[in-house]
């Protein structure tokens, strides 16, 4: 027989009595005839020192032969969550050269943020069924929303209105005629909140709306907030009037000190795609910038993103994977060479 046991040492004194402990149960087991093959985990404080990190940058999760749901749960939501990562920022941006789907529409009218928030909201998992299997089953997924986080997602946001140094203009966007509860709050809250930004003029729109004015009048918006569902909506609509998926990237962010943000390109991982080097590294080299924003190397990110105008405008076809008329290792060649 033999036994397959986990250790972890640990920390302080932990690695030294663990140590002796492990040297009497490898005695004990040979005299008693069974084995233990200990498998040592490096855990605890000083590795936990050793790997904190300043940020995170992902590429994409989501397996073909993964049920879905398993890996968005335990790896994208769950670091979202843990990290804190209150607010997803969706830059929508137009750059020239890339087409739009919207008719007469270029990039003077596509440059705008949305800011949704990450953590509450139809996102925490509350809910239940009742009866579940019958045909009365009952499923209640609950939104939440707490004044602590409705509060400082509008602040990031009236805060990212300041920094862009644009229109100025933030817009709410909810669903107040029919939230009366949720959407109350954070009407409420960000009339409140203005009070303390005068410079900045706020709107209001219902979500659905907001999908109609995205397409038709997408020169209209500055900075948008909204709640998770909504922004996780909407955020797929900004991506395509700014080019698709091989261009749009988005950010985790836990704006707090010492908080660790995570970037990513919006798109998932495209097994079809997979290990063909078709793929269009745009996105994922625009959360490579963002993150860049974020540490604090605005330098470095405006080299980034000029770099990136350049080969949008100069060279890319399409942004489509397998159109773009360059593989998706000489496109991050061409930006590392325009950098
Ligand atoms: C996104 C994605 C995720 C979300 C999924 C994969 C859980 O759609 O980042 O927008 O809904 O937030
Ligand atoms: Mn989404």
């Amino acid at each position: 027989m033999a036994y397959q046991v986990a250790v972890i040492p640990g920390d302080g004194t932990g690695p030294e009595v663990i140590r002796e402990g492990l040297k009497v149960l490898q005695a004990v087991g040979q005299k008693e005839n069974f084995k233990m093959d200990f498998t040592a985990y490096d855990l605890g404080g000083d590795r936990y020192l050793k790997t904190k990190f300043h940020a995170i940058y992902l590429g994409a999760i989501g397996h073909p032969d993964v049920k879905p749901g398993i890996l968005e749960a335990g790896i994208l939501l769950k670091t979202r969550f843990t990290l804190d990562q209150y607010i997803n920022l969706r830059p929508v941006k137009l750059y020239p050269g890339v087409d739009t789907p919207l008719k007469d529409k270029g990039p003077e009218h596509i440059d705008f943020v949305i800011v949704r928030e990450n953590t509450e909201g139809l996102y925490t998992g509350a809910g239940g069924f009742l009866k579940k299997g019958t045909p009365d089953e009952v499923a209640i997924q609950e939104s939440i929303n707490t004044r602590r986080g409705v509060e400082r997602c509008l602040r990031y946001a009236f805060h990212s209105c300041m920094k862009r140094n644009r229109a100025y203009k933030l817009t709410l966007a909810a669903k107040t005629n029919v939230l009366n509860y949720a959407s109350d709050l954070w009407m409420r809250t960000f009339q409140e909140l203005a009070k303390e930004y005068p410079r900045v003029k706020t709107d209001y729109t219902h979500v659905d709306a907001l999908c109609m004015w995205m397409v038709k009048n997408p020169e209209w918006f500055d900075v948008v907030v909204t709640d998770n569902l909504f922004g996780d909506i909407v955020t797929d609509l900004g991506a395509m009037i700014q080019g698709g998926l091989g261009i749009a990237a988005g950010g985790n962010i836990n704006p707090d000190p010492g908080g660790v943000s995570m970037f990513e390109p919006m798109g998932g991982s495209a097994p079809k795609y997979a290990g063909k080097n078709v793929i269009n590294p745009l996105a994922a080299i625009c959360a490579g910038m963002m993150m860049l924003e974020h540490l604090g190397e605005k330098k470095a990110a405006e080299r980034v993103e000029k770099a990136v105008m350049q080969v949008l405008a100069k060279h890319l076809k399409s942004l489509a994977a397998g159109e773009m008329g360059y593989t998706t290792s000489q496109v991050g060649d061409l930006v590392v060479k325009y950098l």
